[in-house]
Parts: C-alpha cells; structure tokens; sequence
C-alpha cells in the first residue's frame, strides 16, 4: 500500500502527470523533456527525482547523457491511463514529442544519405567486420535457412555473409541511398536469391511469421525505440526461428552521437534479454567480440534469440 500511496503523491502535480505521459512509450533525456516541457533544467530535474523515488520512472546513464523511462515494475502505466487521450494538455505534449523526434529521425538519415558511398569503409572503423561475419556464420548455420530477413540492411552487408546459404533473403532499409549501393553490391555479389526493399523496419509491410531468420546487424543503437524493432522483428519471424541481433556493447565513446548519429551508446546483455523475454523470446546464445583495431575499444555482442518453448505469439509495442 505504501507504494500505491508514493506513487500518487509522486503523480500529484501536472507537469508530472505529463512526464508520466511523455514517457509511456519511449525513453527521453532531461534536455528533451527539458524543450517538450518548456520548464528550466534544474525544475525538471526535481519533478524527475520526485518519479524515481516513487518507483515510477527508471533513470539511466550513458556518458554525459541522462534518459528516463517508465518503471515497468511500478504503477506508472495505470497512472498514464487516468488521464484521458484526448486531453488538451496531453494532445500538445505528444505532438511536441513528436517533432522532437521527427528532428532526432532526420539527422540520423541525412547521416545515412550523406555516408551512404563510403559505409563500408565506415563500418569497418567500429569492429572488424570479418570477426563478426566469422562468429555469425558460426552461431547461425543457415543450412535449412528458406527465408532470411535483414533489417536496416544498409549496404547490404548481412545479405552477403548469410545470403549465400539461405533460399532467399530480403533486406530491408528506409534509406534510398543506401539501398542504391546496397542494390549495386548484391549485382556485383552475384546474389540473385537476394533482394531489397524500402521500408520503416517499426511498422514492416511484411506478413507475421514469414521468415525462418531474422536479423538486426548494427542498427539497435541508432533507434528512438530498439524495444519495438525487436518486437516487430519477432512479428515476422516463424515459429521455429532465430532472431540474430549484433549490436555494441556497453562503451563511453560519446563522440559517436555527434559524429555518427548514434543514440545508445550499446546495449547490455540483460537490457536485451529482457526486451525478448517480454514478447516470449529467450537468448540461446551471446558472444561479446573485442573490436577492431580502429575501435578505441568498442566490443561487440551477438545474441541469437528463439521462441520460449511454450510461449505464446509475441505482441505488438
Ligand atoms: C548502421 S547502419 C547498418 C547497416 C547494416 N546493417 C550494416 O551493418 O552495415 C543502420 C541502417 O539502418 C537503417 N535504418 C535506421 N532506422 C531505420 C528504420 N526505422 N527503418 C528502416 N531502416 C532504418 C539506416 O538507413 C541504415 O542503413
């Protein structure tokens, strides 16, 4: 009881009943809650503490960079459904937010359309991309492999490490200027079993339980929401499948949110293996990669993820 009564103490105030609304489904730092909510810094920060103590907001760190999301374990959720959807004050909100991360969308695809030409060079900066191909055909044989799916294929480096062994594959990516290379690389690749395909890797033009193999190479930490693109990966994935995820781990370099639009600076393996469980997935196999020799030690984790034995079909986020 005493939780149920903090955490109505805590929501009692309207600029944190409207954080609570903010945040329901995604994860935002100080300084956009700071421009959605058109308060100063140091007030924000207050309201922010006072949901923390009250279980109602998870806070966490990554270099200089503070970003809160709802306490799952907490009252948070029951709490945002008091207020009705069509609240005036909510609606305003929620379309600021919106445009914040319409502005955060558009800066990381100009990154892509500008690097588009040279993203191989690029990629190979980060890790040493042999390693990882190595691990992943180890990890994954695709011998009885029909349909592989890549999201955010870019250039389509994933389709030529596994397209080879698989019946067919389709890469998916919103950026058209990626996808040209992507399409002059499979022509050059000789991979005809492989083709591209434009589209938002969060709402997939593809039908559920589709592919026997799923992958995300390098994409999770340029995402508002790496949550959902994991749950709309485990949409399209068949019953017997394998979702394949390669992401950094943990790392500081905070240059690469300015330099290379990044948003999370990597994933741990409990983060990650919470988002599956929650849509019924389970981790078969982690595999944590030192990077390459440019990568001022960034590492690399691959985590191969198949349904829980007896879940049920995941849910959409
Ligand atoms: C870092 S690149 C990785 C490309 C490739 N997987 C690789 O490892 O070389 C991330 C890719 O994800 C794509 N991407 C980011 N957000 C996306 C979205 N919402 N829908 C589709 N593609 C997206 C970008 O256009 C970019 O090509």
């Amino acid at each position: 009881m005493e939780d149920v009564l903090d955490a109505f103490r805590a929501a009692s105030d309207p600029s944190r009943l409207r954080i609570l609304g903010l945040l329901e489904a995604t994860e935002l730092t100080v300084s956009e809650l700071v421009a959605i909510l058109g308060q100063s810094q140091p007030r924000v920060s207050r309201h922010l503490k006072v949901l923390v103590d009250a279980k109602l907001l998870v806070r966490f760190r990554e270099g200089s960079w503070v970003f809160h999301r709802l306490n799952n374990q907490g009252q948070a959720r029951k709490l945002i459904e008091l207020v009705p959807a069509d609240d005036p004050v909510r609606v305003q909100d929620l379309a600021r937010l919106e445009e914040i991360e319409q502005k955060r969308d558009e800066v990381a695809e100009q990154y892509f359309a500008k690097f588009a030409p040279e993203w191989d060079r690029l990629r190979q900066l980060d890790v040493d991309e042999e390693q990882v191909a190595n691990a992943v055909q180890e990890m994954l044989p695709l011998i009885n492999t029909q349909s592989l799916l890549d999201l955010g294929t870019g250039t389509g480096r994933m389709l030529q490490v596994l397209g080879p062994d698989a019946g067919e594959a389709v890469g998916v990516d919103n950026s058209h200027e990626m996808l040209a290379v992507a399409r002059s690389n499979l022509r050059r690749w000789g991979l005809g079993n492989c083709r591209l395909q434009q589209a938002d890797i969060l709402a997939l033009p593809l039908a559920s339980e589709s592919f026997d193999v799923v992958v995300l190479h390098q994409v999770l930490h340029f995402l508002k929401r790496p949550w959902a693109a994991i749950a709309e990966a485990l949409r399209v994935l068949g019953p017997a499948g394998r979702l394949l995820i390669v992401d950094l781990a943990p790392h500081t370099i905070e240059d690469l949110r300015d330099l290379h639009a990044h948003r999370r600076l990597g994933f741990g393996d409990d983060e990650v293996r919470e988002w599956l469980a929650q849509q019924g997935f389970t981790c078969e196999t982690i595999r944590h990669l030192s990077g390459g020799k440019n990568s001022d030690g960034l590492q690399v984790t691959i985590w191969l993820a198949r349904r829980f034995a007896s879940s049920p079909l995941p849910q959409a986020l």
